[in-house]
This record gives C-alpha cells, structure tokens and sequence, in this order.
C-alpha cells in the first residue's frame, strides 16, 4: 500500500528518496510522486506520475526537479479517496506552496476538516483526505505557531489512522507524525549528518541499518537532528537506535526474474529457521494456550488461512478447541471475550490495519495478545504483549509465499508444544523441511511448468481438500487468483456435491489435495464424483492414483502435509502467471502491506 520516502541531508535527495520509492514498488500502488526544495528562496519542485516508477527516465526527472536539493519527500499512492490521477497523487501542497506533505492512511473526518478549511477561503485541488493536512498546518502558522506546533496541532485534529511527513520551505525542516500507520527514522551512529524517513526500512536500508521507530502518538522534527515529541503533551521523548539484521541483499532479486519465485525457492532455509524456535518462547506460548478461556487465532487472507489450519493443528494434534477467526470480523466476537481470553494475532508485515484493529478490540476487554510476526519493531510487535517470529526474511512479492510456510511451521510446532511433544513436532518439521529442500529443484518446477501451459486460458480452477487441508484449498485459490487473475475457489471437499458440483463441465481443472491420512478415502471418493462429470483432475499427493489426470507429487509429511502441499500451488501459480504476461510480484489492485481497513 501506499508508501513514503523522505531524506534530509547532503546527498542529492531526489536520487535517495526516488531509490526509496523502487524499494518500496513492492507494497503496490498507482501513482507516485515527488517534492524536493531547491533554489533561493527555497521553492518545491513537484513531480507527479499516474504508473510505474520504472516508466519515467532520469533526464524527465532532471527536468522536472530544477536544481540540486537536499530535502525531499516521496510517495507510492495506492488510492483510497479520488481516483487515480496526477492530481490525487501525492505529495500535497497548501496555498502557499511552501508547505508539502506526504501521507500514509485514512483521515476518518477529513471531510468536516474540509468543510471548515474551504470556509476559511482555502483552494484545494485534489479529491484525496491528505489535502487537508497541508492547509490545516498553513493556517496554524498563519495564527502565529511555529512549524513543529502546527504540525502537532495538525495532527491532532486528526481522526482514524494514519501517518504524515510534512516540509516547511520557509525554514527547511521537515517533520512528521504518527498515528497508527508505521514511520521509521534511518540514522547513523551521530543522528546528525543525514536523516531518512520512510513507512519501511526498506526505503533506505542500502544507506543505513539503524533506525529509530516514531511510536504511535509522536512526532519528530528533524532540524539537524532528530527531536521526538509526544502528540499530546509536546513533551520531548528519548529514543534509542536499534540495529536491523536484514541486510540490503536480502531484498533484492539476487538473479531471479521475480521475487515471488525467489521467495518460493528460499523455503530451502526458512522452513529450517522458523522451526529453529527457541523451546522455552514456544512452551511458554503454549502454557498460554492451555491455560486460556478460549483462544482465537486472528489474521487477514493468506495469514487467515494459515489461522484456520491452527484451528484443525490444535483440534488433530493437541485436541484442544482454537478459534480462528478473520481479523475484520473479530469485533464480533468480542462478546465472547473475557480478560482470561487469548488473542494469537498473525501477520508477515505486522502493520495490517484489520489486525491492529482487533489487537484494540482484544486489549480492550483486557484480553492476552501474543503476535506470530515476520517483522522485527513493527506495530503489532509493539502493542502486543507478547511476540514470537518466523524468521522468513523480507518478503517482497505481495503474495506470500515463504511467511506463509513459516507460519505455518511455527504453529504445527506451538500444536505439539500444546501436547507436550514438542521434540516430535521438531523432528517431524526437520523432515518436511528436508523434503521441501529436496523438492525444490528444477526437474520439479519444469514437471509444474507444464501444468501450467495447460492452465493458463482457463476460466475457473476448483480446490478441494478435508482436514488440514481444506484451509490450503482456501489458501492455494488466493494464490490462483492473486498471481493468475484467474477465478479458483477452494472447498471443503464433502461440500462440493452440496452446490458447486454443478458447475464442473468436461475439462474444468479441479486441484485435490489427496494426503496421506485419515481424509483419504474420503478424498478419493470426492475426487471420483467430480472426474465423474468430465472434471480434469489435479492431484497433489503423495502417491499417485489412476483417477488423477495429473500428478504432483509432494513428500508424505504426516501432519506438516499443509506446508508441502502448498509449494507445488505457489509454483504454479508462478508460472501460469508468466506464462500469461502478468507480472507476478504486483498484482492489479492489491498491496503488501494492507494499511486501511
Ligand atoms: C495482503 C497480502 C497477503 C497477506 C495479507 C495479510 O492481502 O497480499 O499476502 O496475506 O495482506 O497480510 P499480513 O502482513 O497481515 O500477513
């Protein structure tokens, strides 16, 4: 989603705060844009595109930006309010020109603000909320505030969540706040020479790996150096630096055409490091899980299907009741909750805004929040009460993929740590990660590949599976969708016959995950009923059976089955993608990091 990049310093700015932006394509977004102060009296030159980074060349952009400038704010705008034209793109001036702002999130009252901005005589011309933000701080200063008290005023007036970084020509100081979207400070050991802000670390992890996180609820100037304050009480607060261990590399296709197939071969390792948990951390969560009164397992799509699958881990291997629960209908169930309620909230970014949302709901009725996260410092990290990680590494494609596995890992493990027999879940893990290892290779991915030649101009796919794979059936027809722009829909297998077997035609691709277990001959008969009606069988398993068409075989992993029974369906959801000319690391419409509810 929308995504900010901000630098003061002596580099020329618009070169780093443009490399911020291409870091942060990833999130997804429609237009992007560019402020940069430059000349005498200090003035914004303002670049403003609908597409891609990558479509505009450097010598436009020279043009565009007169002269060299040391401060420059950028933005990736993933539309919320008014369409997607240069005029709603961000960043956003006041009446003036002399003040810009860039900004992440939605202002819930942004139209009474501009009810009373636009009787005070101001000019907009945008449809977007951010507009507000500019005029409100030029009337501040017009009253006679300082930059920085017009910028905490402004904010205050703010409902909903969201995050802003504003710059004031007529001084040079740029400063920003924050309230309940992310926003980083880069820096370096001084906290002097050069500044960096941005929604992700990402933005500028190639110049530094240390940052200080702006809180909820605060605000930093940066005037040579960086002063944080509280939104509330003005008062100055003290922030240490804390050291990233994600290095730039990490974040770079490393020779691979997309990241999305990068992250699908890195599950060689990750699997191996999610698993790699500290025992006394998962035990310690699992003594929580035993000792709740009703625990919910809360996430948003990819990460809510992997909340589901804990719902039938917990129920087969600790045999103890879990709810899952998406995290935009949890307020719900907040009926339920009682202060001896569990939240288990999980998320690769951390900074879902759904998910945020129920962790207030939860906290709120005095519930314990224990985050399952990929991303060290962020939101969710910091207002839970407790985290643990996957260890998957940045992950950049928007469809997830490694996370997801990793997620996936840790809580088969928290499920036999549940049962006491953590150790047997270690060593079940270690030999589907192995086979996973073993898996990836490129005999593997060609055999999938031709799969996907056979796939790719059809309408619909179809995805069934019992047990803990029916969440996978869910999960593996996001991935259709998502990567392929082709409609799937996942079904409990037994429920097929209860409606959407009649739109099986002859030839219809129906993907079965047939595993090794309890569910299987309840599959198989499944299976029969729709190859029955000229359905084109795909079975993912780990034998072979004469009512497959086509086989994709996966290692017999016992109750890690939903990790290696979702690998083949990222691989091929890859490659019908390619195959079919979209670009599988930004899907039409969607974002990583879903930071409006
Ligand atoms: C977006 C992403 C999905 C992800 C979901 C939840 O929709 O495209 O891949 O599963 O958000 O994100 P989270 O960061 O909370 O796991």
């Amino acid at each position: 989603m929308c995504g900010i990049s901000a630098y003061i310093g002596k580099k020329e700015a618009v070169s780093v705060v443009l490399e911020g932006l291409k870091k942060l394509e990833y999130r997804g977004y429609d237009s992007w844009g560019i402020a940069a102060l430059n000349g005498e009296p200090a003035a914004f030159s303002v670049v403003k595109r609908v597409g891609k980074i990558g479509e505009v060349s450097g010598d436009y952009l020279k043009k565009a930006i007169k002269g060299e400038s040391h401060i420059a704010i950028a933005h990736t705008r993933w539309a919320t309010h008014g369409g997607v034209t240069e005029e709603n793109t961000h960043p956003h001036l006041d009446c003036s020109g002399k003040i810009a702002v860039v900004h992440n999130g939605i202002v819930d009252n942004y139209q009474e603000l501009k009810q009373e901005l636009l009787e005070r005589g101001h000019k907009f011309s945008s449809q977007t909320d951010t507009e507000i933000i500019p005029h409100i701080i030029e009337g501040l200063i017009g009253e006679g505030l300082e930059f920085a008290a017009a910028v905490r005023e402004a904010a205050g007036r703010l409902k909903g969540r969201s995050a802003f970084v504003a710059v004031f020509a007529a001084t040079g100081q740029l400063a920003a706040a924050r309230k309940g979207t992310p926003l980083i400070l880069g820096v370096h050991e001084d906290n002097s020479d050069e500044l960096f802000i941005a929604s992700d670390v990402t933005a500028f992890l190639e110049h530094t790996n240390k940052v200080m996180y702006l809180d909820d609820g605060e605000m930093v100037l940066l005037n040579g150096r960086a002063m944080f304050f509280s939104l509330e009480t003005g008062k100055e607060v003290w922030k240490r630096v804390v050291e990233i261990h994600w290095h730039a590399g990490a974040i770079e296709k490393e020779g691979y055409d997309h990241f999305l197939i990068k992250e699908i071969m890195e599950q060689k390792d990750t699997l191996f490091r999610a698993i790699n948990q500290d025992d006394a951390k998962i035990t310690t969560v699992a003594e929580s899980v035993k000792n709740a009164f009703g625990t919910f397992f809360v996430g948003c799509g990819t990460a809510g299907k992997v909340c589901m699958t804990g719902e039938y881990l917990f129920s087969k291997i600790a045999e103890r009741h879990v709810n899952s629960v998406v995290a935009s209908e949890f307020a719900n169930y907040q009926h339920y909750l009682t202060p001896k309620s569990l939240m288990i909230a999980i998320s690769q970014s951390g900074e879902t805004a759904d998910v945020l949302e129920a962790i207030e709901v939860a906290k709120s009725r005095q519930v314990k929040v224990i985050s399952l996260l990929n991303v060290f410092g962020s939101t969710m990290m910091r207002k839970s009460d407790d985290f643990f990680m996957v260890n998957a590494g940045a992950e950049r494609a928007v469809v997830s993929t490694k996370a997801t596995t990793a997620q996936l890992a840790v809580l088969t493990l928290l499920a036999y740590a549940t049962a006491g027999k953590l150790q047997d879940g270690k060593l079940l893990l270690m030999d589907a990660a192995g086979s996973v290892n073993d898996m990836l290779n490129p005999r593997y991915e060609e055999h999938i590949k031709k799969l996907a030649r056979l796939l790719i101009n059809k309408q619909n796919i179809f995805v069934i599976g019992r047990g803990l794979n029916y969440p996978m059936a869910l999960e593996a027809s996001i991935k259709l969708q998502e990567t392929c722009y082709i409609h799937s829909q996942g079904f409990a297998a037994g429920e097929l016959k209860h409606g959407p077997l009649a739109l099986i035609e002859e030839g219809t691709p129906c993907i079965a995950f047939v595993a090794n277990d309890e569910t299987k001959a309840d599959m198989v008969s499944n299976v029969m009923e729709v190859k029955a009606r000229g359905g084109y069988i795909i079975g993912i398993a780990p034998e072979n059976n004469e009512v497959f068409d086509y086989w994709l075989k996966v290692p017999d992993a016992g109750d890690a089955s939903p990790i290696v029974n979702i690998i083949p369906i990222q691989i091929l959801a890859y490659h019908i993608a390619v195959l079919r000319g979209l670009n599988p690391d930004f899907p039409r419409n969607l974002a990583k990091s879903v930071t409006v509810k």
